[in-house]
């Protein structure tokens, strides 16, 4: 259940362009969230709570890891928070990725961007339960890469970059054919990028997170709301989500 905590900065280092991974302190938080899920934070001078998502659980630490891109004035504000800094946050928030792997399935990691992190909390719970994995993460350019050892770590890794100064060119999905039979697959990142994954999967058993869509993150703004169906019924991306299987949402 989420709650409002205190989270304490232990530790800030930049890990790509303009991409800060930062571990916070956090007992309920760290013994009680899911891969998915995300944090609430509020930030000084910001009247909405910035949603991020975990990219990182450790129990016994009693930590949790976020990364994010700076890219407006909310992510400015949390970068420059310095080590030790507590921040207000609301977690863990929203309905994560449902772990229901055979032993010995192949599963199959799709992620975009800042879609990656999320992603990479829920292959290393997928891997403790004797799955196989593969991994196709997408990058603008180079500099904008990260986690690759994580990953491969887990499973074979398939790094692609748009730009193609990295790994393969060209998009996540132009490499999906490559990858053999699957059981089921995860998806997080930019829109475009799922809805294209969601048609080339179609009819295979697959699960996607939508947070990139959010607004507000406590279901007031109706920001987030996404067509379930011709018939005019919706869900709150905040609420109901952000993780959908990929049959019940419109992209
Ligand atoms: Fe505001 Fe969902 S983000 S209602």
């Amino acid at each position: 259940m989420m709650r409002k905590e205190n989270m304490v900065i232990l530790k800030k280092s930049p890990i790509a362009q303009d991409t800060i991974e930062m571990v916070l302190e956090n007992k309920y938080i760290s013994n009680t969230a899911v891969p998915g899920q995300f944090l609430h934070l509020q930030l000084k001078g910001h009247m909405l709570r910035r949603p991020i998502s975990i990219s990182q659980v450790d129990e016994h630490a009693e930590t949790v890891t976020i990364l994010f891109k700076v890219v407006g004035s909310g992510t400015k504000e949390l970068a420059s928070y310095p080590i030790g800094n507590s921040i207000d946050v609301l977690g863990p928030s929203g309905n994560g990725f449902p772990l229901e792997p055979k032993a010995n399935s192949t599963i199959l990691i799709i992620g975009g961007g800042i879609g990656v992190p999320p992603l990479y909390y829920l292959a290393r719970k997928l891997k403790e339960q004797q799955v196989n994995i593969v991994s196709v993460l997408g990058f603008q350019t180079k500099e904008s890469v990260f986690y690759e050892e994580k990953f491969a770590e887990l499973g074979r890794t398939i790094i692609v970059t748009n730009d193609g100064s990295y790994g393969r060119k060209g998009f996540v999905t132009n490499v999906l054919d490559d990858v053999s039979s699957i059981d089921c697959y995860y998806s997080c990142g930019p829109l475009p990028m799922l809805q294209a994954i969601t048609a080339q999967m179609a009819g295979k058993h697959g699960y996607i997170s939508l947070e990139e869509r959010m607004g507000c993150g406590v279901g007031a703004c109706f920001a987030c709301v996404i067509p379930t169906d011709d018939c005019g019924g919706y869900k709150k991306i905040c609420k109901d989500g952000p993780v959908f299987p990929a049959q019940e949402v419109q992209l």
